[in-house]
């Protein structure tokens, strides 16, 4: 057998090639119809669509043998690939190329070939799809005429795996800036609670302190008494607890849980822990909290996502109410037969309709810059929605309400 020689531009074919990322690919049906078509319409025991490597040939589809690739000097594709009309070869016996070859020789007793070259999308012979009888024989000219066709068809689908491909790889950026930009949100309103965090926790310890101080004064001049005494060591051991809660709720809400799984939570600690990042600052501003919820009910989710939720939806009506005569925001769970809403609700008059068809649009906001980020309603939605739920703004109430109902059992 006589080797081919290159391709002309063979460096460039072989990386047009391996840019395609098809080479020891699994099979594909796509690929299987094509040759199965091509052996039916020329009428051949055998027909591929062959991958011409640097140094192999191998088989992305097969039909009529069982090899899955070969070396590329006893192949005739090597040929194939350096002309763009078919290279046909009648009787391979009595051809000086290939007579000599295992292929002919031996027990596969290859006699006919017809391979078409196979164009990668930018252009480059990257295989054949081909023929092989074990008989001498011709073809017509339909024939090449098909297998032609087929061949363009296969570059087709080459391109059509690639868009494939940038899409997904398109698909998985977009979602990765997604969730840096729900991640960065989420730290700015952080950001924006931290005053009111340290107030939080500064209440408490001063509580803690002026307590201890008393209690050491007792113990120095004498007038310490356990039994009269005893209430004061219960508040240290209250306040205490409320300082764990808010560490607690600020661990739960700084969380990037975007990968967590969904486990049951009790709805009411996670409401408590939550408002307590904020209850003691609003009191201070002279705004009541007020939450109603069944304290042993449950809910399926990601509880760092829904304290998330739940901050945005009391931030902005701390916003929208701050400067009001009558400040409040309540937080009402109502358990129906499959679903659980959370209304919450504030002391403003509803939303100007212009303004409810655009807030929950991502960096909608009616805030002065560097207050908003008009991320927080767009945000609780995409969240709501990822626990098969939803968030929407009760127009039909007297205050200002938003609804989150969560499934009572989520979808797989
Ligand atoms: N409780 C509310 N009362 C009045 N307006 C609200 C309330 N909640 C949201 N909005 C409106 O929706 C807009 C978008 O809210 P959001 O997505 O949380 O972004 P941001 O709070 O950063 O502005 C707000 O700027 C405000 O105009
Ligand atoms: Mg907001």
């Amino acid at each position: 057998m006589k080797s081919a020689p290159d391709y002309l531009f063979e460096k460039e074919r072989l990386d047009s090639l391996s840019a395609l990322n098809i080479l020891d690919t699994l099979p594909e049906s796509d690929y299987d119809a094509i040759t199965a078509l091509a052996a039916q319409i020329c009428g051949t025991p055998i027909s591929l669509i062959c991958m011409v490597d640097k140094e192999r040939i191998w088989f992305k589809s097969k039909n009529g043998i069982n090899a899955t690739q070969i070396p590329k000097e006893a192949a005739f594709c090597a040929y194939a690939i350096l002309q763009k009309e078919a290279f046909i070869v009648e009787d391979m016996t009595l051809d000086d190329r290939f007579f000599d070859t295992p292929l002919v020789t031996g027990t596969a007793h290859f006699r006919f070939y017809v391979g078409v070259p196979l164009m990668s999308p930018d252009n480059f012979p990257i295989g054949t799809l081909c023929i092989i009888d074990t008989k001498a024989r011709s073809i017509t000219v339909d024939q090449i005429k098909s297998l032609h066709a087929l061949s363009a068809q296969i570059t087709r689908l080459l391109e059509l795996k690639i868009k494939i491909m940038q899409l997904m790889t398109h698909e998985n950026q977009l979602r990765l800036l997604e969730q840096q930009i729900n991640e960065s949100a989420r730290l700015s309103t952080l950001g924006e609670m931290t005053a009111g965090i340290a107030h939080e926790i500064n209440n408490p310890l001063t509580i803690i302190q002026c307590k201890s101080k008393i209690l050491k004064r007792k113990c120095e001049d004498g007038t310490f008494d356990l039994k009269t005494n005893a209430k004061d060591f219960d508040i240290i051991n209250t306040t205490v607890d409320r300082i764990v809660k808010i560490v607690k709720g600020l661990k739960t809400y700084s969380r990037n849980s975007e990968n967590d799984p969904f486990k049951p939570a009790n709805l009411k600690s996670l409401i408590d822990e939550t408002l307590s990042l904020c209850v003691e600052h609003y009191k201070f501003e002279d705004i009541s909290v007020s939450v109603n919820c069944c304290p042993t009910l449950e809910i399926d989710c990601r509880s760092s996502q829904i304290s998330q939720v739940l901050m945005n939806l009391i931030s902005n009506s701390h916003d929208a109410i701050e400067s009001l005569e009558e400040k409040w925001i309540k937080i009402n769970v109502i358990e129906e037969r499959s679903v659980i809403r959370v209304l919450v609700s504030d002391s403003g008059k509803g939303i100007p309709t212009e303004i409810v068809h655009k807030m929950t649009l991502p960096f909608f906001t009616t805030k002065e810059l560097g207050k908003g980020t008009g991320l927080g309603l767009s945000i609780s939605k995409g969240i709501l929605e990822s626990h098969g739920g939803y968030l929407i703004y009760d127009s039909g109430k007297a205050n200002t309400t938003f609804a989150l109902t969560f499934p009572k059992k989520r979808a797989a």
